[in-house]
């Protein structure tokens, strides 16, 4: 099966209890993390933005929460089962979200019509990084941003910490918590396999982007990249 079906099919497994799974994995910290991707996306004040592998929504509804009402906020995903859970909540919650079903390989999207583009924990899922981060540039209008919150490589001391972590605690614990050891067995290992901050960075540039900056968190375990085209 292609990576992106198995992701695809994975992620429709675990949908009910990802955000659950998720906060406990990180001990919370996920939430940190996320509201400093959020407070970027405010301080570039944007019209529209589009949140990519937007899963249930969990960025797309700290934005709305954050940016002023008048700002376009739509979330994008392959997997339809994350994202029904995404347009329950936000009916529940009357809350101003469209969500779309888009795959990132090839986004329905029309090109340069973004001033922001954010994505949590997707890029590291993609079945080809290199097209769906031309993706990401071809949709990003010219002065726009793309916002990539995503794990990264730690600093050294803390490398042997973080194996322990990523390779036995997380996918026994995950798979506790969801039912499904296999998912998070291929979390742990997406995770060792991804590129650190410079490779990404130099991945983005090849993309089209202009200027990368990036900030570093815990240790350098997760990182927020700037991507300005
Ligand atoms: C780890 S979840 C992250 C969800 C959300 N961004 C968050 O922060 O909680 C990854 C999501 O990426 C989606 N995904 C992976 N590859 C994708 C692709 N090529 N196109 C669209 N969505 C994709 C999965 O379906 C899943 O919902």
């Amino acid at each position: 099966m292609a990576l992106g079906s198995a992701v695809n099919q994975m992620f429709s497994g675990i949908a009910s209890r990802y955000d659950f799974a998720n906060r406990v994995l990180s001990l919370g910290l996920c939430v940190g993390w996320r509201n400093r991707l959020v407070k970027a996306v405010a301080d570039l004040k944007p019209h529209n933005v589009a949140d990519l592998a937007t899963g249930s929504g969990d960025v797309a509804f700290a934005l709305r929460r954050t940016l002023p009402p008048e700002t376009e906020i739509t979330g994008y995903d392959f997997c339809e089962p994350m994202l029904e859970i995404g347009r329950r909540r936000a009916q529940h919650e009357n809350v101003a979200l469209t969500f779309k079903v888009g795959d990132c390989m090839q986004l329905p999207i029309a090109t340069e019509s973004c001033d922001v583009v954010t994505i949590a924990y997707g890029v590291r899922n993609f079945e080809n990084r290199a097209q769906g981060l031309s993706e990401l540039a071809r949709i990003t209008r010219s002065g726009g941003t793309v916002l990539i919150l995503e794990f990264s490589q730690p600093q050294i001391w803390f490398r042997p910490f973080h194996f322990i972590h990523v390779r036995l605690v997380l996918p026994i614990v995950a798979g506790l918590l969801t039912g499904d050891f296999g998912a998070y067995k291929y979390l742990g290992t997406s995770i060792a396999d991804f590129p650190n901050a410079e490779g990404l960075s130099d991945e983005l540039k090849k993309a089209g982007f202009a200027e990368v900056r990036v900030e570093s968190m815990l240790f350098g375990t997760v990182a927020l990249h700037r991507a300005r085209k």
